[in-house]
């Protein structure tokens, strides 16, 4: 075990943990934000989708020391104005079913509309196929980015 300042969403938490601990239950068990889902554990569905230094990463995969002093954000501290305009048509359009990958999704999507506000079909379809949904939500999904980069744009 040892111990480790994390930032996440803008404040510090100590954990104490195993180095080897996927970054995923730092967050979970160690600071007590659930948001942040388990799928596959292997990098491949996108369920435990943070951010780190801004830069959308499975949690799942990514072990604590590597972490160091990089800033993470989870879907309790997303507040750009991407993300604000993909909860809001994430309600809007009803995309989640049962839920489980969406914390996920909307991860994704809000990255997707900062890299590119006006994405295609194919550039959703590409930004978002590491993001699996058990419940195939996926013409949900596309419409709502595509929804949200119409609020975006004004
Ligand atoms: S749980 Fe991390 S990608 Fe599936
Ligand atoms: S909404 Fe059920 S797994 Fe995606």
């Amino acid at each position: 075990m040892a111990a480790f300042a994390l930032k996440i969403n803008g404040q510090t938490r100590q954990v104490d943990v195993d180095p080897n601990t996927p970054l995923l239950w730092a967050i979970r068990d160690g600071a007590g934000l659930m948001g942040t889902k388990y799928g596959c554990g292997v990098a491949q569905c996108g369920a435990c989708t943070v951010y780190v230094d801004g830069q959308p990463m499975r949690s799942c995969s990514l072990p604590v020391w590597a972490v160091g002093s990089s800033e993470v954000t989870t879907i309790e501290g997303l507040d750009s104005k991407e993300a604000k305009a993909v909860q809001a048509a994430w309600a809007a359009l009803d995309v989640p079913q049962c839920g489980y990958c969406q914390s996920g999704q909307v991860m994704s999507a809000a990255a997707l509309l900062n890299l590119n506000p006006k994405p295609s079909d194919d550039d959703i379809d590409l930004a978002m196929n590491g993001n699996i949904c058990r419940c195939a939500t996926y013409v949900r999904i596309r419409a709502a980015i595509h929804s949200a980069a119409k609020t975006l744009e004004g």
